[in-house]
């Protein structure tokens, strides 16, 4: 089937709009309500299979790891199994111990990156276990896994991921449900998640409803040399993500910190001209964003919240609400403003939205 913009300005925006669509794809066939738990036959894991991990490693490049940053966390937050995501790039040129008691997890959009391929033949040679969470049926990665989960998200052209970053993290909440239900997750927090993800497509239309307004947002903050975007745990992967589109269609400069981390060090940076991007779920953490928010006001810092409650003026100049799911599934959400924000920041400066400079779409070299 052909595939083109199909009336929109660019693949970027249009990938952008198709996510509810995507993401209903992920989890079609999937979720299981009456168990309350996650149907992956892909894993090929038993029960008693999936039990026996003790740690689980996540391994994708970019914006592919940073998903995986997100996993991480569902994984951790739902199965309560150690979880931690590192660049694939880096993991594959350190001698890593592979461990028989950690599954790994390795996640990319094309299939074909080559760091990430050559991360997982590494783990393989080693005899380590490797699922892969891809978007491309049959690509080099998803053949060199022992098993995993198609995204289904549809291909995806423009360089900047969108649609299969949003997708990944919805897999991810698929495979943390699943091993929760393995090990200590309740039936009723099963149930909760399982709602929970069944709502996202109709919640991610809601989000993209307000794309006039963040355009006009992303108008204004465009002009400036640079932005922080910053966030707490949850919020933090988020943050990433949205300072790495930025980065990559508009060529502003984003740097991107944990909240936490501001005071020690990058706060010297806030002032009039460097706005900030604050990432704000409502969870038990968002006292302490109020309060960076606060910090970085009383420096004339500007602040864009993106959340869930409209904040006292006093934290924030702007804010972007956007409706709210269960607290482990709200960053799934709150990435999809970031890159309109993204989208359109790079139309204003009329960049090469598509094919930014430098860049390909899948890196199949060292
Ligand atoms: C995403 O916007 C980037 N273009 C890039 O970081 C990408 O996610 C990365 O190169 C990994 O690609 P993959 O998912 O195809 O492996």
């Amino acid at each position: 089937a052909s595939y083109d913009t199909e009336g929109h300005a660019h693949y970027l925006i249009k990938e952008i709009h198709e996510q509810p669509g995507a993401v209903e794809r992920t989890l079609s066939g999937r979720v299981d309500e009456r168990f309350a738990t996650a149907h992956l036959g892909g894993l090929n894991l038993d029960a008693r299979e999936a039990r026996a991990f003790r740690r689980v490693k996540i391994l994708g490049c970019g914006s592919a790891y940073y998903s995986g940053e997100l996993g991480a966390q569902l994984i951790e937050e739902l199965a309560r199994i150690p979880a931690h995501a590192e660049p694939a790039s880096e993991f594959r040129y350190r001698n890593p111990v592979i461990e028989a008691d950690t599954l790994y997890i390795a996640v990319s959009q094309s299939g074909e990156t080559y760091d990430t391929l050559a991360a997982v033949q590494e783990i393989k040679r080693k005899g380590g276990r490797v699922l892969g969470v891809v978007n491309t049926v049959g690509s080099a990665i998803a053949r060199e896994c022992d098993g995993g989960v198609y995204l289904h998200a549809g291909p995806e052209i423009s360089v900047a991921s969108t649609k299969a970053f949003t997708s990944t993290a919805v897999a991810f909440a698929l495979i943390a449900l699943h091993f929760g239900r393995v090990h200590d997750l309740s039936p009723a927090d099963g149930r909760r998640i399982c709602a929970g993800l069944k709502a996202l497509p109709g919640q991610i239309r809601e989000i993209l409803a307000d794309e006039d307004r963040i355009a006009k947002l992303a108008a204004e903050y465009a002009h400036n040399a640079g932005m922080m975007f910053v966030g707490r745990v949850r919020g933090w992967p988020v943050a990433r993500e949205g300072a790495q589109k930025l980065k990559e269609v508009s060529y502003v400069h984003a740097e991107a910190y944990p909240a936490s981390e501001l005071k020690h060090g990058p706060l010297a940076l806030i002032g009039p001209e460097l706005p900030t991007v604050a990432v704000v779920p409502d969870d038990e953490l968002v006292e302490k964003n109020l309060t960076t928010m606060g910090e970085i006001r009383a420096r004339h810092g500007r602040v864009l919240m993106v959340g869930h409650t409209a904040p006292d003026p006093k934290f924030a100049e702007d804010a972007i609400l956007i409706p709210k799911n269960e607290p482990e599934l709200d960053p799934i959400l709150l990435g999809i403003p970031l890159q309109l924000l993204a989208y359109y920041a790079a139309v204003a400066l009329e960049r090469d939205v598509d094919k930014p400079r430098n860049l390909a779409k899948s890196v199949t070299v060292e």
